[in-house]
């Protein structure tokens, strides 16, 4: 839809202005002025008496009435009905803009005189009609429509011509055309959904995105494109479903705010962004307050799974999921059995915070990954070699989106230089690490990988103090010799350790928070669409029915052992040569804490003690002590 104009119902007394003025109101959600309420007393009086208004009486009112459509413009479109009867008054509304559309209500003298009659406590007297007609320079550029056709048809009409809508609604909306946001359009729309999309105009960096997206693809020639809230509102069907795919924060607030105040009871808001889980809590609430429904759904698989199938994670009412399934599900990748890979997740936040352990396993293994590369690099193999190296460790039941991912960036050349050779070693992230970080620590949870995935993260950052310490403490320079087959049993072993503190990070949140949360059907929903389907997520479909902590399946246990030496031997390689493994290491390092039946807590204790008093348990008592331990 073009961009905020003024559509200006104009003719005689009688023609239907306002009647036609309301109904487009309320069909389309704009905003309509009646330009009869804003005469002076002193015009009303004079028509009332039945004496024709003069120019000069007009100009006054029509000067109002340009303010008055000049405010509303800048918030989005308007409806105003104003008789408009010469040129000259035309010219005094436009004010020389181009935002007015003139829409011409034509009738014949007869017609509009049995209305005039028929209106019943209005100002104005039918016989003045005779002076209108005579005043009424008719528009030569104006959407004419004739009044013998029903309220309803023209209604119809304006949307179909100036708002370029369809009367017919939409199934749902869509909010935010970022690359996501038009992906899952194309997606919604090849399922045989119909969409209206919104994008906000902000201006020199988002202009026109939604108008331009609708119009750059065949499949979207009859979405309805909107920029404004209430526009988009009304195009879309009851109860109202909209989906947003808008960056969290700020961006999200406003776009909230505006949507509570022109949604009703019963419509549904589904959150697809990466949204921090307690946010969504407190949405769920205050939009519950209202009787709308708040969704919070992670979603994951990048523009190819929001284009093709994506893996997703919907949480919060029940009632409110039922009703938005279908589409969620339409939009899903297909697990082996062709089965969605979208299930309701549970009450409250708990989508989004799955969506978050999910990024945290995410975060970990491309950090594994980037480890493996550096260590073969090291080893003096150069990336199309290390993506051979990782292609044939597929066949080991080891493929994966991210494995073939870096496969492919790997591969990746200009001429004759490796991408990956010219990119800057300095990584970002947008905060669901962080989030899952701060998450797991508050909650005592140690699934430390995730943890440091993102220190790894923060600490390649530090790009100059990086630099500056290599040249103190200089690196060797000898290149390693590495055990191909030890460097894939470590990956496996990592990435073994990295599902078992995601599902162990899932299974005590669930307990803690009574959310119930399927593991198995996790897992399942994670096996494709998703940024860490893999063989691996498959395996653990089945062995999550039998326990949350997969590295006590016997299946599991022996696979951790036969591939933890090798790890270790690596690990060991790594340090011996200064490069710097904080995953693999970790991995190693927790299982051997993780698998320790005696650890050494008790010292941390007696130093608690010691200092502080604090107590300790003494081994086959049931009440802690304090000891007097230098007296
Ligand atoms: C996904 C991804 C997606 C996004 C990450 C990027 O599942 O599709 O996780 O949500 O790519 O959030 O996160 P960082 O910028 O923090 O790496």
């Amino acid at each position: 839809m073009q961009k905020n104009i003024a559509i200006v119902l104009m003719g005689v007394a009688g023609v239907g202005k306002t009647t036609i003025g309301l109904a487009l109101s309320k069909a389309s959600g704009l905003p309509f002025f009646d330009g009869d309420d804003y005469h002076a007393d002193a015009n009303r009086d004079k028509m009332a008496a039945g004496i024709a208004l003069s120019d000069e009486d007009r100009t006054a009112w029509l000067l109002e009435l340009q303010a008055v459509i000049e405010k509303a413009l800048v918030k989005g479109n308007c409806i105003l009905a104003c008789s408009a009867l010469k040129k000259a008054h035309r010219a005094i509304l436009e004010n020389n803009s181009k935002s007015l559309h003139f829409v011409y209500l034509e009738g014949n003298k007869n017609l509009i005189e049995q209305r005039l009659e028929g209106r019943k406590g209005h100002y104005f007297p039918a016989s003045l009609l005779a002076s209108q007609l005579e005043t009424l320079e008719p528009p030569e550029n104006a959407f004419t429509i004739s009044i013998t056709q029903s309220p309803t048809a023209i209604v119809e009409m304006i949307m179909k011509k100036l708002l370029n809508q369809n009367t017919s609604k939409a199934a749902i909306g869509l909010m935010g055309l970022g690359v996501m946001g038009k992906a899952l359009t194309q997606n919604f729309l090849r399922n045989g959904i119909t969409v209206s999309v919104y994008n906000r105009e902000l201006k020199g960096a988002e202009e026109s995105v939604a108008k331009n997206f609708v119009e750059s693809l065949a499949q979207l020639k009859d979405t309805q494109a909107f920029s404004d809230y209430s526009s988009f509102v009304h195009s879309l069907q009851s109860p109202k479903k909209i989906f947003l795919m808008i960056e969290a924060g700020e961006a999200t607030e406003k776009v909230l705010d505006e949507l509570a105040l022109l949604l009703e009871k019963g419509d549904v808001l589904v959150d697809l962004g990466n949204t921090y889980y307690k946010e969504t809590e407190t949405r769920i609430h205050n939009f519950a307050k209202k009787g709308i429904h708040f969704i919070g759904a992670g979603i994951s698989g990048g523009e190819q799974g929001a284009l093709n199938g994506a893996s997703i994670m919907p949480s919060g009412n029940k009632e409110a999921y039922e009703l938005v399934a279908p589409y969620l599900n339409s939009i899903a990748a297909k697990d082996k059995h062709n089965q969605a890979c979208s299930t309701y997740i549970g009450e409250g936040g708990s989508g989004h915070f799955v969506k978050m352990v999910h990024n945290g396993i995410e975060y970990a293994q491309m950090q594994l990954l980037a480890e493996v590369y550096g260590l073969a690099r090291a080893a003096g193999k150069n990336p199309t070699e290390i993506a051979n190296m990782l292609s044939s460790w597929k066949a080991d039941k080891l493929d994966s989106f991210l494995l073939n991912t870096t496969i492919s960036i790997l591969n990746t050349k200009e001429g004759s230089d490796w991408l990956i050779d010219k990119i800057h070693d300095a990584s970002q992230s947008k905060g669901t690490g962080t989030w899952a970080t701060n998450t797991l620590t508050n909650a005592a949870i140690p699934a430390t990988l995730i943890a440091n995935a993102l220190f790894a993260r923060q600490i390649s950052s530090y790009k100059n103090l990086r630099v500056q310490l290599e040249k103190n403490y200089p690196r060797p320079k000898n290149t390693l010799t590495i055990n191909e087959a030890s460097l894939k049993n470590a990956y496996y072993f990592t990435k073994m350790i990295i599902h078992f503190q995601g599902f162990w990070l899932l299974e005590e949140f669930s307990r803690n928070n009574h959310w119930s949360l399927n593991l198995p059907e996790i897992a399942r929903i994670w096996t494709k669409g998703c940024i860490i389907q893999s063989d691996f997520m498959e395996t653990l479909v089945p062995i999550l029915k039998l326990n949350a902590h997969i590295i006590l399946e016997a299946s599991i246990t022996e696979q951790i052992k036969q591939t933890a030496p090798a790890a270790t031997e690596i690990v060991i390689t790594a340090l011996e040569n200064k490069i710097a493994t904080p995953i693999m290491s970790d991995a190693i390092q927790f299982f051997n804490a993780i698998s320790t039946a005696y650890s050494t807590a008790n010292v941390i204790q007696a130093q608690r003690d010691f200092f502080g008093a604090h107590t300790f348990l003494r081994i086959g008592a049931t009440a802690t002590e304090h000891y007097a331990w230098e007296s």
